[in-house]
């Protein structure tokens, strides 16, 4: 790849939070909620950011390998900028009433998809949860409306849901069924811990749908990330996918796939269910489809929709113009880098196992989706412990972000786009933290 000349190289003084981060984060915590989190391990103001690189109101040059949770696919790049900023001399609020933003965000959404998808239809949400959450609701609108959902250890979808109870209108409360979502949880193949394989899943998922005696109500659908992420990075073994798509057409299921996370390139393919050739049923898309204005959208079959009533899913700011001409750049520009992703991938997921320290238990991962998991002697790293190697992450100048059933997982998640200097120098800091070679 060639090498940009224009990078400032980022440069951390140490002292994390700096005197302006200090003042900034003292206000927000007068002001704003004590459950704020994220500022634990990340105690920093932001001033500015570009590309993949985040200045702090100090003058600390961060490298982004959280790139926003994967909101920001591409960065913070110019191009997102310049469509939002044309957008916005024209309009920044249209309900659900067509602007040409939104005409080229749906062709290119559906451009995006396999040819056997082509016809599928999109209908918007704001977030990660409110897509999960309303493709549950079709696929109980099209299937059994008292029925339940399969979903699997360590899956994570959101935390949305609930008030609807409180809305009075019978139009809009009959078809939406979350307040009563019923799940089955069935453990999804994480081998590093737990020894279930792919056949015993399925023994069980069919054990589940053939025994009346299950103490389960009828599924009528099945919800799956491609890869873990919120879970910890889990890759599951090659013909998952496939086998989970032949129970459910076996049992007439629907199967809903969350990309909200997998999606939008980050495996080294558009789609992450693409590794497996397999065509789901209904889709969940967020955080980078939107180039970090908040936007989701659910892509399902054309046959569903013809069976939901009108209204079906309801809220005044989907499809925002603003998230429209942005998504629609980040959509159009991530075939380009697919093949970036799925070399730089592969490099950097050797980099990684080749870090000498015993505090390392696997590295897994597709594309720029890439987990390393601590611990030792088959124990996980400790919270407190965590901890302490993120904030030096942060103090030598490396933004990353963790996740897993024991948060013991380090992930990478640089934008698709990051600059080869960048993922250069922050596995350097992430190598001499890990081995301890920054005090
Ligand atoms: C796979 C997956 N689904 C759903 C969500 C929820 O998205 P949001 O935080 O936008 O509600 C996330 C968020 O990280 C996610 O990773």
């Amino acid at each position: 790849m060639k090498k940009n000349k224009a990078i400032v190289i980022p440069h951390s003084n140490g002292n994390i939070p700096g005197s302006k981060s200090k003042y900034l984060l003292e206000l927000q915590n007068k002001y704003e909620t004590r459950t704020i989190f994220y500022t634990d391990t990340l105690p920093i103001a932001i001033d500015s950011s570009q590309g993949s690189i985040i200045t702090d109101v100090d003058g600390n040059k961060f490298i982004d390998w959280m790139a926003g949770i994967s909101v920001l696919n591409i960065g913070f790049d110019q191009e997102i900028r310049n469509a939002i900023e044309k957008q916005l001399a024209k309009t920044w609020h249209a309900l659900e009433i067509p602007t040409e933003a939104r005409i080229n965000f749906l062709k290119s959404l559906s451009n995006s998809f396999p040819s056997d998808m082509k016809d599928y239809r999109t209908m918007f949400g704001i977030s990660g949860s409110d897509a999960v959450e309303t493709a549950v609701n079709i696929s109980h609108a099209v299937g059994n409306p008292r029925s339940t959902t399969i979903a699997f250890e360590g899956a994570y979808h959101g935390v949305s849901g609930g008030i609807i109870s409180a809305t009075a209108g019978s139009k809009y409360r009959r078809t939406v069924y979350s307040p009563g979502f019923e799940m089955i949880r069935v453990p999804f193949p994480y081998s590093l811990w737990y020894d279930t394989d792919v056949s015993d899943i399925i023994s069980e998922l069919r054990k589940i749908l053939l025994d009346h005696e299950s103490g389960y109500n009828r599924p009528d659908s099945l919800l799956v990330e491609p890869i873990q992420g919120e879970g910890g990075y889990i890759v599951p073994p090659k013909g998952f996918l496939k086998a989970l798509r032949e129970f459910c057409d076996e049992f007439e299921l629907s199967m809903i796939v969350d990309e909200v996370q997998s999606g939008m390139g980050r495996t080294g393919k558009m789609w992450a269910f693409e590794h497996e050739n397999i065509t789901p049923d209904i889709v969940c898309i967020s955080k980078s489809v939107g180039g970090g204005i908040p936007l989701s959208a659910i892509y399902y079959r054309d046959d569903y929709d013809e069976k939901l009533p009108k209204p079906f899913h309801m809220g005044t700011y989907r499809a925002n113009p603003l998230a429209m001409a942005a998504g629609a750049y980040v959509i159009n520009k991530i075939p380009s880098l697919l093949e970036r992703v799925k070399r730089d991938g592969e490099i950097m997921k050797k980099q990684f196992e080749s870090i000498n320290s015993e505090n390392i238990l696997e590295v897994r991962g597709k594309g720029f989706m890439i987990g390393v998991e601590m611990g030792k002697d088959h124990k996980p790293m400790s919270q407190e412990k965590m901890m302490k190697l993120k904030l030096k992450m942060l103090r030598s100048g490396l933004i990353m972000h963790t996740c897993g059933h024991f948060g013991n997982v380090f992930r990478y998640m640089g934008a698709l786009n990051i600059p080869e200097e960048l993922n250069e120098q922050g596995m350097r800091i992430f190598s001499e933290v890990v081995k301890g070679e920054v005090k």
